[in-house]
């Protein structure tokens, strides 16, 4: 059986992987990704859709920014409504300049995956029942079967970007790892349609019914989402009853906006928050969904992946280039801040947009106050807005 070397194994190509591969591709620092399934799944999965500008940066930085450039919708603005009364948050007036940008997951991942091909980075698809080793000594392993045939590893470090189903989570003891959970008791109904967005920037509509998210992926595609019972059935919900439900709890106005079409997708996803501590023991890391998930309200998923990564790949490079693990020691601790911000924003936002099902007429009334105050505040509005366009990237 043959051993291969390299510095750093990763263990999954979604977001959080590939984004590390390139980023250690460019400081010359040797890697292999080992993948589960194939391209076309990763590619394929429906996700996110939002960039914060640290992810946007780090697809410039990374010369993977051209389709960004040229399909990417800037948004310097995004829309409350609360029972029907549409109001704007000016997120770039608000933060001093700061947007996101609209585009997809599955654009990222189609841009990461060309470049990967054309710099011929090393992933190994279709990677059976991977395993980890050693990570507690100087060096660990990684094993994996393809098509039936035995393959080992051998490594500097293991950075676990395999997701929140993923193995690296659980090769970290026990006894040294605490997690922290939230689980909603509702999900999202989204669809995708190519129908023209009812408006150019997003609306979050908290309604009686339930919360609503008007969304898209570019001028032609529209991206719908409302609140549903996690026991609901996606075979009870039409097109037609879909449009009903979803104009209904965006407002009148925003409703008289609304294209409808046939929908291509429609799936049912549950809304969940959960932290595990540390995001490092040994010689693995953590990052991405693989430590973390947070509710898609605050559309923090990707854009933390990223953010883990690219202070993962500083460390790393601070390890290799300048000798010092100065950055790998702090690696937990500096993620975990801009972690748990990411937390708090997602399940806030949550928190005053949604109908809970214990909600009694105090609860929506709170609700119902704070969007007013958002509304009428300048200062509530800039704490919605400086978290939604992404915090900084602190040393901590
Ligand atoms: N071995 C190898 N690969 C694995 C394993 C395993 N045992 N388990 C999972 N994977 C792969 C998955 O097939 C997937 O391609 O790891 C990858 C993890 O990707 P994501 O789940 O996308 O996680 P991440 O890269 O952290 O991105 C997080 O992007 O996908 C969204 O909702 C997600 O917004 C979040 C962000
Ligand atoms: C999406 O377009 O899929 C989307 C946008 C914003 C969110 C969540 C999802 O907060």
């Amino acid at each position: 059986m043959t051993v291969v070397r390299t510095q750093v194994a990763i263990i999954g190509a979604g977001p959080a992987g590939m984004f590390l591969a390139h980023l250690l591709r460019r400081a010359a620092i040797d890697a292999v990704v080992i993948e589960r399934r194939d391209r076309a799944y990763v590619e394929g999965r429906v996700r996110a859709g939002v960039l914060e500008q640290v992810t946007v940066d780090q697809m410039h930085r990374l010369g993977l920014a051209d389709r960004l450039v040229r399909d990417g919708l800037i948004h310097d603005g995004t829309k409350l409504a609360l029972d029907g009364q549409v109001f704007r948050i000016d997120l770039a007036a608000l933060t001093g300049g700061s947007t996101v940008t609209v585009y997809g997951q599955q654009e990222v991942m189609r841009d990461l995956f060309d470049a990967a091909t054309a710099d011929d980075l090393a992933i190994m698809w279709n990677a059976a029942d991977v395993a980890l080793a050693g990570l507690n000594g100087n060096q660990p392993t990684v094993t994996w079967r393809e098509a039936g045939i035995e393959r080992t590893l051998a490594c500097d470090f293991v950075v676990g970007c395999d997701g929140f189903h993923g193995v690296s989570r659980g090769a970290i003891p026990a006894n040294v790892r605490a997690t922290f959970e939230r689980v909603y008791p509702f999900g999202w109904l989204g669809i995708l349609a190519d129908v023209p967005p009812a408006d150019h920037e997003l609306i979050y509509a908290n309604h009686e019914r339930g919360f609503a998210l008007a969304s898209m992926r570019s001028a032609t595609r529209s991206r719908y989402y409302i609140q549903c019972g996690l026991d609901e059935d996606i075979g009870d919900w039409s097109d037609n009853r879909f449009w009903d439900e979803l104009c209904r709890r965006l407002g009148p106005d925003a409703a008289a906006r609304v294209t409808r079409g046939s929908s291509f997708e429609k799936t049912i996803a549950p809304l969940r928050s959960f932290v595990t501590e540390p995001m490092r023991w040994g010689r693995l890391f953590l990052a991405g969904d693989a430590a973390h998930i947070v509710p898609p309200t605050g559309a923090k998923g990707m854009n933390l992946a990223v953010s883990d990564v690219t202070m993962l790949g500083e460390a790393l490079v601070e390890h290799y280039r300048e000798r010092s693990d100065a950055g790998i020691d702090g690696y937990s601790a500096r993620a975990l801040a801009r972690v748990w911000k990411a937390e708090r924003f997602s399940w806030w936002f949550t928190s005053v947009t949604h109908r809970f099902p214990t909600m009694d007429g105090f609860d929506r009334r709170i609700q119902m106050a704070e969007l007013d105050y958002i509304r009428r505040s300048p200062a509530a509005q800039r704490v919605l807005a400086e978290n939604y366009v992404g915090l900084p990237l602190e040393v901590v």
